[in-house]
């Protein structure tokens, strides 16, 4: 489990100008949890993100993972068995010249006998459907190839926790619904021995499937709950901080009594499902 207790992150700009990006954030991430983070611009998904993944640390509050405070799973190393995290823009995470080296990177990085590390690489490879791709330069993929190259290097190192900061928003809708097909898989397969996602995304609509939604707004935890009960009760709150209500919920509200099942990609489909 993953505790915030508190969190305070400040950033300041070059005149010294304090901005709080996160305002005594308190929640708790289990494991087994399939869990989305929505919010405006500047709300501090990325800045919670990043404080998860040990990659900035908080201002003043603690974070636990597993029991352990989290400044010192940083300090070890150990954080990066537990927590990976995958940014928008894959090109920001890619490193290397050939698909199968970028995925074997992390395991070299850790010192992994050589063998386990090949027999993990290709199983990763038939996983993610990239054994085609494995001799080409990541440069060359397709924006969906690459983003999945980044998961599947990621989840190459067996994370318990995988954060993805907004990763579908350089994807076409196809390359949207591969990525989601693929993190369904992971999140089924992977569920035996705890695995949790927490995917940060700026469209409301990924967030219907999930297990739960965090709000955030301004630095805070505005709402936390089913995304039932978030895009049914929480419209008033979702209208106020400008967050897209997908129309599916505002048809239920308006008109009582309708049947609809709401899609993570697009209306059409719940329409052509009636
Ligand atoms: N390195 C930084 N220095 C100064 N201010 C920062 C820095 N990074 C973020 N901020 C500010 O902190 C606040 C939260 O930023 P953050 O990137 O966490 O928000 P976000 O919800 O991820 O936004 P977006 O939807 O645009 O990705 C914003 O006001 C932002 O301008
Ligand atoms: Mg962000």
């Amino acid at each position: 489990m993953i505790k915030c207790c508190n969190v305070i992150v400040d950033y300041s700009d070059e005149r010294h100008v304090i901005k709080r990006a996160l305002n005594e954030v308190s929640v708790e991430f289990s494991l087994n949890e399939f869990t989305a983070v929505i919010g405006p611009n500047g709300s501090g998904k990325s800045t919670l993100a990043r404080c998860l993944a040990g990659l900035i640390s908080p201002t003043s509050g603690t974070i636990t993972i597993n029991g352990e405070n989290s400044e010192e799973l940083i300090s070890s190393g150990k954080i990066r068995d537990i927590i990976g995290i995958v940014f928008q823009n894959p090109d920001d995470q890619l490193i290397t010249n050939f698909v199968e080296r970028e995925i074997a990177f992390a395991l070299e990085y850790k010192g992994t006998p050589e063998i386990e590390m090949r027999e993990k690489v290709r199983e990763i490879l038939m996983r993610f459907n990239l054994d085609s791709l494995k001799e080409r330069s990541p440069n060359r993929l397709s924006g969906g190839q690459k983003q999945k190259l980044a998961v599947a290097s990621i989840m190459v190192a067996n994370p318990q926790y995988l954060i993805l900061d907004e990763p579908t928003s350089f994807l076409d809708l196809n390359e949207r619904r591969f990525l989601f097909n693929q993190l369904r898989k992971e999140f089924s397969t992977q569920y035996e021995t705890g695995f949790t996602i927490l995917l940060i995304t700026q469209f409301s609509r990924e967030a219907i499937k999930c297990d739960r939604v965090i709000v955030l707004n301004d630095g805070k935890v505005a709402a936390d709950d089913t995304p039932e009960k978030i895009f049914s009760e929480k419209q008033p709150l979702l209208r106020q901080i400008g967050l897209e209500i997908p129309v599916e919920y505002r048809l239920k509200n308006s008109v009582p009594g309708i049947e609809i099942e709401p899609d993570i990609f697009d209306f059409s489909s719940a329409i052509s499902s009636q």
